[in-house]
């Protein structure tokens, strides 16, 4: 019987996202122990490993790896160094969200936040020891990444976590507090806030093998509506969800007056955007004319349709 050679060759009907999901998840979920040790100075480590560990979507590695696979000979040890560096960055981002000085949350992933378990001092050293460690991963020391590729996806990840990216974004949501921001505004802070890792995900995983210039800029298309809907639909979920399901205190926003899409334009048109996004993000996808899109196709769906 003739054997199908991969899933990455299933066409777009046959495609099952729970299955590529699956050995993908549990290789990220290993790889994360490994290099996130509890070795440490003063405990550090458990505080690090409590908030990555044991919890998260863990969309931005599974972005990060369906991108190298459109990719014409990707380099799968940079790829999984990718995915797991851009999931520490998101992980220190959601540990000082939840600070009492930033969204001051105490639930987090279903758990108690890491400063409610650590304390406020050992969770903001814990975020910036993830932060580090996200870059090192980036640079191994013997050979795993060459050092073009390992510089450009450290330059990649530190735009889009800096002050032009998730940091600037975060800066915007705090001052926006009890502001009507218009669509514009809010477009641009989300696009920064949670956008820009999203979409250098998508990218990262682009940078570990090869695609061609016009495909790329249909990947970033992809990345940027992509990213902007996964906020749209927070905002929403935020609303219409509740805090055992969404592992996190629900109607939070509107209690903290944060400007989002449902303050916006209201409950159902902000769910008709995000889902306009994810349809511009798939016909990116589409143009890209790219053969191995399954899988960032089936992200877009599951990025609609995600109930936490
Ligand atoms: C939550 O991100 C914070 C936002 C950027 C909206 P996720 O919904 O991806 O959180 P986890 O990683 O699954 O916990
Ligand atoms: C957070 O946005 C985006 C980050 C960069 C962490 P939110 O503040 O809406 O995320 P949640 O709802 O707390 O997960
Ligand atoms: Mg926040
Ligand atoms: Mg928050
Ligand atoms: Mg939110």
């Amino acid at each position: 019987m003739a054997v199908t050679p991969t899933a990455e060759l299933a066409t777009a009907e046959t495609f099952d996202l729970n299955t590529w999901m699956a050995d993908r998840l549990q290789a990220v979920e290993q790889a994360l122990s490994h290099w996130v040790v509890e070795d440490s100075p003063a405990g550090l480590g458990r505080a690090m490993r409590y908030a990555v560990l044991d919890g998260g979507k863990r969309l931005r590695p599974l972005l990060v790896l369906a991108a190298s696979q459109s990719a014409d000979t990707p380099n799968t040890e940079a790829a999984m160094r990718a995915a797991c560096a851009v999931e520490l960055i998101h992980a220190y981002s959601l540990v000082h969200d939840d600070m009492p000085c930033m969204d001051n949350d105490v639930l987090r992933r279903g758990k108690p936040t890491v400063h409610v378990a650590y304390g406020q001092a050992q969770a903001l050293l814990a975020g910036d020891a993830l932060q580090a460690l996200a870059f090192e991963l980036l640079v191994p020391e013997g050979g795993g990444v060459p050092p073009v590729l390992g510089a450009q996806l450290c330059l990649q990840l530190a735009k889009a976590a800096g002050v032009h990216g998730m940091a600037g974004g975060q800066a915007i949501d705090l001052a926006s507090v009890g502001l009507p921001l218009t669509q514009a505004e809010l477009e641009r802070m989300h696009s920064l806030k949670t956008g820009a890792l999203l979409q250098a995900s998508v990218l990262m995983g682009a940078a570990c093998g090869q695609v061609p210039a016009r495909a790329l800029a249909e990947l970033a298309q992809y990345g940027r509506y992509l990213g902007l809907a996964f906020q749209v639909v927070d905002d929403v979920l935020d609303v219409v969800s509740d805090t055992q399901t969404l592992g996190k205190t629900a109607g939070k926003d509107a209690n903290q007056e944060k400007p989002t899409f449902v303050s916006l334009m209201g409950l159902n048109a902000a769910t008709d955007y995000a889902h306009h996004l994810l349809s511009m993000a798939r016909a990116a996808l589409d143009r890209s004319e790219l053969p191995q899109v399954q899988a960032l196709h089936a992200l877009a769906n599951l990025v609609g349709s995600r109930t936490h």
